[in-house]
C-alpha cells in the first residue's frame, strides 16, 4: 500500500485551474521530486494535501486514511509535515522555542517538547543556535529550523516547499546530504519542489513534472530531464527549435 496517494486532484482558484487531475502515488520511505515551472502548481498540490486547501475534486489518501477533507492539524497529527516556501519567522521565540512548537503536537510536556527540539537541532547540526532569536537568523539557518520543526512533529512524511530558495551555492551543497540522511537514517519519506534542479536529481528516487497544472511526465530522474516535453516545459518550444536546427546543421 502506498504512503500517500493523490487521486485525480483538481484545484480550481475561480476561473483559474492550478491543478489538474493530478495522481500519483508515493512509497514509505521514498523520496520523490516535483518539479515544474513557476506556476505550475506545485505549492498549491502541496497546500491541498496538507490540508491548508480544500481540493475541487479528487481524493487524497494518507497512510490509508483518507485525508481529502482533512484539516491542516488533523494531516499533521497523522504524520504529514510541511515547510513553507516563505519561512516566516516567528521574532519573539528563540530557535529551541520555535522547534518545540512542532514537538508539543506529540508531547504535553515542556521537558520532553524541548529535549525532542534539541535533538532535531543536533541531527540538522544546528545545535549551538538554540538560544538565538529567529530573527537575528541568517536564512539558511531560519530554513534548517523551520525544517526542525516539521520535523519535530515526527512524521513519516515530509513535504519540503522550495528548501534551497534563498540559499547561495555552498549552503545548498551542505543540505543535500543532511536531508539525505534525513531519508536514509530516519525514513522519512520525502515529496519535494525545487528549483534547484540538481538538489532534486541528487535526492529524488523519481520525479514528477507539472507543468500549467497538469502532470506531463514522471519517472526516473534523469529520464525525466531528457523528456523532450519536459525541456519544452522548462526552455520553451524556441529552445527545442534551435536544439533540433543545431542538429540537423
Ligand atoms: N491562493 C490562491 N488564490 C488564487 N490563485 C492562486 C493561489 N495560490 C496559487 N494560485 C495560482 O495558482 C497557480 C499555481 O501557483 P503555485 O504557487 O501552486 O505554483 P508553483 O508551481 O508553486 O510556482 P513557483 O515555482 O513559482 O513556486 C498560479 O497561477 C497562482 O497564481
Ligand atoms: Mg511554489
Amino acid at each position: 500500500m502506498p504512503l500517500l496517494e493523490v487521486m485525480g486532484v483538481t484545484k480550481e482558484f475561480g476561473g483559474l485551474t492550478a491543478n489538474w487531475e493530478v495522481s500519483f502515488s508515493l512509497e514509505e520511505n521514498e523520496a520523490v521530486g516535483l518539479i515544474g515551472p513557476n506556476g505550475a502548481g506545485k505549492t498549491t498540490l502541496f497546500n491541498c494535501i496538507a490540508g491548508h486547501f480544500p481540493v475541487t475534486s479528487g481524493r487524497i489518501i494518507f497512510n490509508g486514511r483518507d485525508i481529502t477533507a482533512l484539516k491542516a492539524h488533523e494531516v499533521a497529527r497523522l504524520g504529514l509535515a510541511r515547510t513553507f516556501q516563505i519561512f516566516q519567522a516567528a521574532g519573539d521565540l528563540r530557535v529551541t522555542e520555535n522547534v518545540m512548537v512542532g514537538a508539543f503536537m506529540r508531547t504535553a510536556s515542556r521537558r520532553e517538547a524541548r529535549s525532542k527540539a534539541e535533538a532535531w537541532l543536533e541531527f540538522l547540526e544546528i545545535g549551538q543556535a538554540g538560544q538565538a532569536m529567529m530573527t537575528e537568523l541568517p536564512v539558511a539557518m531560519q530554513k534548517r529550523v523551520a525544517l526542525a520543526t516539521a520535523l519535530a512533529t515526527e512524521p513519516k512524511l515530509l513535504l519540503l516547499d522550495e528548501v534551497a530558495a534563498g540559499l547561495n551555492r555552498s549552503e545548498i551543497e551542505t543540505i543535500i546530504p543532511t536531508l539525505r540522511r534525513l531519508h536514509e537514517e530516519k525514513g522519512i519519506a520525502l515529496l519535494l519542489t525545487e528549483h534547484v534542479l540538481e538538489m532534486v536529481l541528487a535526492l529524488s528516487h523519481r520525479v514528477i513534472v507539472l507543468e500549467s497544472g497538469r502532470k506531463i511526465a514522471e519517472g526516473h530522474p534523469e529520464a525525466v530531464m531528457k523528456d523532450p516535453e519536459v525541456i519544452r516545459a522548462y526552455l520553451g518550444d524556441h529552445f527545442i527549435k534551435r536544439q533540433r536546427e543545431a542538429q540537423n546543421a
